[in-house]
């Protein structure tokens, strides 16, 4: 039952490109073996991140529910929410694609947001998960599709960006709804707390640089690439948007 239910909601909001009978006349045998095993091994690990946003973004909800904000701001965060089940089910999709099992191998327990009231907590995700995160993540896939010469790589990858550069909006929107209510200490702990996400998110960009390589159809950034794409965010986009709130 929850299986025809949970594909039947996948499918209303997907095009027919990303059907699962698009997903079935996929033919993994017109790649040679080794690029659809390197393949493979990244839409796995892109599978594991999405479903840390989706569990990340589920305990905003939570917490923007219970700190009692808007009927908007709670519609976008369920919209969000909603977005990243969509996008790990376009990665689950796109693993089996290409030989992989649907077993999410991987850490996403620690997905905690720190502070001791939901409006901390609420800023530590705002931040960390949209703002740096998204609005990085944003830029990444944009990066990786370019390179994605496979169309059903492509029709996955538009499909996620399209959806990403929004919820960096809505962080943005969120955390600029915040901060005019926000106590001195409140907004120093952010100014200090800044720092340490950002070198977490440079952490998880180098961890996630692969094996270096650079070219594959299915979409592919090489170490040094990935660290550009990062430094060049961190520098025009998230610097300057926190700098104008006081961060
Ligand atoms: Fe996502
Ligand atoms: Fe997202």
């Amino acid at each position: 039952m929850t299986q025809q239910v949970h594909l039947r909601f996948q499918a209303e909001a997907l095009p027919e490109a990303l059907s699962e009978a698009a997903f079935a006349r996929f033919d993994p045998s017109a790649y040679p073996s080794r690029t659809v095993e390197w393949a493979r091994a990244a839409w796995e690990a892109r599978l594991c991140d999405e479903y840390r946003s989706q569990v990340a973004l589920t305990l905003l909800l939570a917490d923007l529910t219970q700190e009692g904000f808007s009927f908007d701001v709670l519609g976008a965060a369920i919209r969000v929410v909603r977005d990243e089940a969509r996008h790990v089910e376009l990665c689950r999709r796109m693993v089996l694609a290409l030989g992989g099992s649907e077993q999410i191998d991987g850490e996403v327990a620690h997905v905690i947001a720190e502070g001791d009231t939901g409006l901390e907590r609420v800023l530590d995700l705002t931040i960390g998960f949209l703002c740096i995160g998204e609005t990085l993540s944003a830029r990444l896939i944009a990066a990786v599709r370019a390179r994605a010469t496979d169309p059903l790589a492509h029709a996955v990858l538009t499909e996620m960006l399209a959806d990403e550069s929004i919820h960096g909006q809505f962080g943005w929107t969120v955390l600029e709804l915040i901060t005019p209510v926000l106590s001195a200490p409140q907004r120093r702990a952010i100014r200090r707390r800044v720092p340490k996400l950002l070198r977490q998110m440079k952490a998880a960009v180098d961890d996630s640089a692969g094996d270096g390589a650079s070219r594959n159809p299915f979409g592919a950034l090489s170490g040094r690439e990935r660290t550009r794409v990062f430094e060049r965010c961190v520098e025009k986009d998230i610097r300057p948007r926190l700098q104008r709130l006081g961060y």
